[in-house]
């Protein structure tokens, strides 16, 4: 299908409607497909292979899906299969793959991808910097979807060349278009596979798929400098054909100074949408490690006042960098918007210094007690964090949403405490290949001093959740 529109530079475009894949953290697909509609106006569709969401656009709309906060990478589908039928034996089957490759319409998938590098090419153009580099290799990268057993891309041909694709110095910058005219494309085909019936891998369908894409298109592979990555995606009999928009996933996009378990963006954002901020709401991450929350949170819902704490000295001081580190970009940006709207605080969560009944949202990443702190610190550490979260939640509009893997301890310290909190309903989502929680509550009425819940047992304490040196030297899959 194809309209006319006029783009910023006053040309005359054609406007094509084309599907739009995202991939999504784990569980948080409806959260994703919640906010293409309201941002994009479309309906999303959740795919069967989980961690994706699918929706139209015309290519008008195209630079909004850039706005999406809970999408790790973007493409474009060349085509999507429902129930694909591969042939039994792996000859048969990659014969199919390799025959693919020249039937397809691939037209209007690379007439976006191109619309793409342009928007791309102007907002860094208008933030004065470089346009954006190929893709580094990522042979192993970790930002692909998670839990997915079997990732491979083509491996690099004999011969391929490894040209420079970056552009001049500015004012003599060529269009990508036109340098693509130029000269022949660049290009990957990255397979992920998921499914236990396939008589091949992932590495064999990249390989012959990604050798007839070459031969169509008379294309270069090149594993690190690409210009195009085409994804193919199986998952069972799902098969969908796409380019990518995205050279790296957006989960990194606030954090420069990590944690050891620093928190995925797009996941810190979900866990906020569930909050459903209001306007000057007072919203507090008790255990914020480097931040990623109660960031996420500032930049995109800056009518509402953030609060991070820890008991961690080193975690405090990457939560300040890396609140510095957007002040700075913002102001580099030429925005005159004075700072944000956050503090930070080193605090022990089991005595918060804020006042009782004064806070609208509480959210955390909870110590799982693997790489932070321990199952058997949990025990303690749950009913004290869930009572002090309480006292300083305002009764009846309060609420919290909390993440956390250790579900077992979570749910019996929350069964301990219906006076102050109901649980509204928990979200599964999958956190670095681990199946954890997040849990929806809402603050009763019940003023805090009002319910046996409130009164602290003596022998619980607050201990604090260390990190043990050899941990922090790892990154946590968490954010990775
Ligand atoms: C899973 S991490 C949070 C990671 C964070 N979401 C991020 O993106 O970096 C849990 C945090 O809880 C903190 N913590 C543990 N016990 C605490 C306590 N009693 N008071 C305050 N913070 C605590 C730890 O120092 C750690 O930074």
């Amino acid at each position: 299908m194809a309209g006319v529109c006029v783009d910023e530079g006053h040309e005359l475009l054609q406007s094509l409607t084309v599907t739009i894949g995202a991939t999504v953290p784990t569980g948080f697909e409806h959260t994703a497909a919640e906010e293409v509609q309201e941002k994009i106006g479309a309906t999303a569709r959740v795919s069967k292979d989980r961690g994706r969401i699918y929706f139209e656009i015309t290519t008008d709309h195209l630079h909004k899906v850039h706005h999406l906060k809970s999408v790790d990478n973007l493409f474009v589908v060349v085509k999507h299969y429902d129930n694909y039928q591969f042939k039994e034996t792996k000859e048969e089957a990659l014969l199919d793959l390799q025959q693919l490759a020249p039937v397809l319409t691939w037209n209007n998938a690379l007439e976006v991808w191109k619309m793409n590098n342009s928007l791309k090419k102007k907002r860094s153009r208008k933030r004065g910097a470089a346009a954006p580099k190929a893709k580094p290799s990522n042979a192993t990268d970790p930002e692909k979807p998670q839990a997915e057993p079997d990732a491979s891309e083509l491996k690099e041909k004999p011969g391929s060349s490894c040209t420079e694709q970056e552009p001049g110095p500015e004012g003599e910058q060529e269009s990508d278009i036109q340098e693509a005219e130029a000269k022949p494309l660049k290009f990957r085909v990255t397979c992920n596979r998921a499914g236990d019936k396939h008589s091949f891998t992932s590495n064999d369908a990249a390989r012959d798929f990604g050798g007839a894409v070459q031969e169509f298109f008379q294309w270069k592979a090149d594993m690190t400098r690409f210009d195009v990555e085409v994804l193919l995606n199986i998952h069972n009999n799902e098969v969908v054909i796409g380019i990518a928009l995205t050279e790296e996933s957006l989960h990194r996009r606030n954090i420069t100074h990590f944690g050891p378990t620093t928190l995925r963006s797009t996941l810190a954002y979900g866990m906020l949408r569930l909050c459903k901020p209001q306007i000057s709401d007072i919203i507090v991450d008790p255990m914020c490690g480097s931040g990623a929350i109660p960031l996420e949170g500032v930049i995109e819902w800056s009518n509402s006042f953030f609060i991070s704490g820890d008991n961690n000295d080193m975690a405090i001081s990457r939560t300040v960098n890396n609140i510095n580190y957007i002040i700075k970009k913002k102001q580099d940006g030429g925005s005159t918007s004075p700072g944000l709207s956050i503090d930070t605080a080193q605090w022990d969560l089991c005595h918060l210094p804020l006042r009782t009944s004064s806070v609208d949202i509480l959210t955390t990443d909870m110590p799982f007690g693997k790489r932070m702190g321990s199952r058997k610190k949990n025990w303690d550490l749950y009913p004290s964090c869930l009572r002090e979260m309480a006292r300083v939640c305002r009764p009846g509009t309060g609420r919290a949403v909390l993440l956390t893997q250790d579900k077992k301890c979570f749910t019996k310290a929350l069964s301990r405490m219906g006076g102050l909190w109901r649980k509204s309903h928990t979200v599964w989502v999958n956190v670095g290949g681990l199946h954890a929680g997040v849990f929806v509550l809402r603050r009763t009425a019940a003023l805090f001093g009002s319910t046996p819940e409130d009164v602290r047992e003596p022998h619980i304490g607050c201990e604090s959740q260390e990190i043990n040196m050899e941990e922090e030297k790892v990154q946590s899959a968490r954010s990775e």
